[in-house]
């Protein structure tokens, strides 16, 4: 077996990435598309789709470069078509089947979120074990029971926004550029957690379901006062607070229901930082391990499917070049 290339193009990032058979990480290159966005304040779908059929051989081209490979050196080909907006996704289908016809590998297929849960996994394969993974991202929000690779059971889900949508309104109301979530982060680092006392919404409802939908209103009436001294700072950090309260309880409740004492957390609100000091701080306290998937392995990236496609390869999978986008597949 030698190398898995990997493509991403579930939404706004177009992805490649080549992984080895031990599941080391040869290249990953992400290309961004903030700016052609950013203006509209979200992802328009059609732009998104025309951005990724510009740049994604390019993409692919500097992931090899950057790998020191060449396409002959490629054991198979791997592609998120599970997941995502359905034109951004079929792009990197259509790449990818193109790619692995003409060099007569076979090609994998990957649900987005599986690749995100193994992002976690192939750092860490203690995580080969049954353990929770919280994936929070700006597309997708759930509480999995992982009882091995490829054997999930979704117990938690968000019932409307994601955390990552709330990160990037709340960054809309404070002024910030879309997607916001990093921007937010640091904002938050210089102001006082305490100074709204915003909701946690379904925090005590006994359920492992999330709704972040109802943090919007009254965080809005706060950042609109901004200009009668309100602080930014201090709207974002108190913001943040409330949404890492929920995430850390539903997380901590998740693993105590399924007696399990490993939890991973994956996507791109894993990057936050009061998140990753608070919920191993509160893990520890409960006797319960935390991994986070490494920052760049969080936000949406290519190396988690060529990781996944890697594994489901040693495990046996036969990859096919007959391969529809099918981008509300559940995990
Ligand atoms: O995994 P990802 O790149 O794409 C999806 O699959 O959705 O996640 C992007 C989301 C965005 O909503 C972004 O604002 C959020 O992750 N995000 C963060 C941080 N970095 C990215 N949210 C909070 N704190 C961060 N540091
Ligand atoms: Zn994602």
């Amino acid at each position: 077996m030698g190398l898995v290339l990997g493509i991403e193009t579930a939404c706004d990032d177009t992805a490649a990435a080549v992984v080895d058979e031990d599941l080391r990480v040869r290249s990953s290159v992400v290309w961004g598309q903030k700016q052609t966005h950013e203006q509209f304040n979200g992802v328009v779908p059609e732009l998104a789709a025309r951005r990724h059929a510009e740049v994604i051989l390019r993409v692919v081209k500097q992931a090899l470069e950057e790998a020191g490979a060449k396409m002959s050196d490629l054991s198979a080909i791997a592609v998120n078509n599970q997941h995502g907006l359905i034109r951004s996704v079929v792009v990197g289908v259509a790449a990818a089947r193109g790619l692995a016809y003409a060099q007569g590998v076979p090609l994998v297929p990957v649900h987005h979120v599986e690749a995100h849960v193994f992002s976690a996994i192939m750092t860490n394969p203690a995580l080969f074990e049954p353990h929770i993974c919280l994936a929070v991202a700006g597309g997708h929000n759930a509480l999995i029971h992982v009882h091995s690779v490829g054997d999930y059971e979704v117990i938690g889900r968000t019932l409307d926004d994601s955390a990552g949508e709330a990160f990037d309104k709340v960054g809309s109301y404070l002024g910030l550029p879309f997607p916001a979530g990093a921007q937010v982060d640091k904002l938050a680092r210089g102001g006082n957690p305490r100074a709204y006392d915003f909701p946690r919404p379904k925090l005590k409802d006994g359920s492992l379901n999330f709704s972040f939908s109802g943090l919007k209103t009254p965080v809005r009436m706060v950042a609109e006062k901004l200009q009668d001294g309100a602080s930014a700072a201090d709207v974002a950090a108190s913001f943040e607070r409330a949404v890492v309260d929920v995430l850390v309880a539903k997380t901590l409740a998740a693993a105590e229901q399924c007696g399990l004492r490993q939890v991973s957390v994956v996507g791109g609100v894993a990057c936050n930082t009061l998140l990753r000091e608070e919920l191993p701080r509160a893990g520890a306290k409960a006797g319960i391990v935390v991994t986070f998937a490494p920052p760049r392995l969080c936000t949406d990236n290519a190396a988690m499917v060529a990781g996944l496609a890697q594994h489901k390869l040693r495990e046996g999978a036969v990859g096919t070049l007959d391969l529809d986008a099918t981008p509300n597949a559940p995990l």
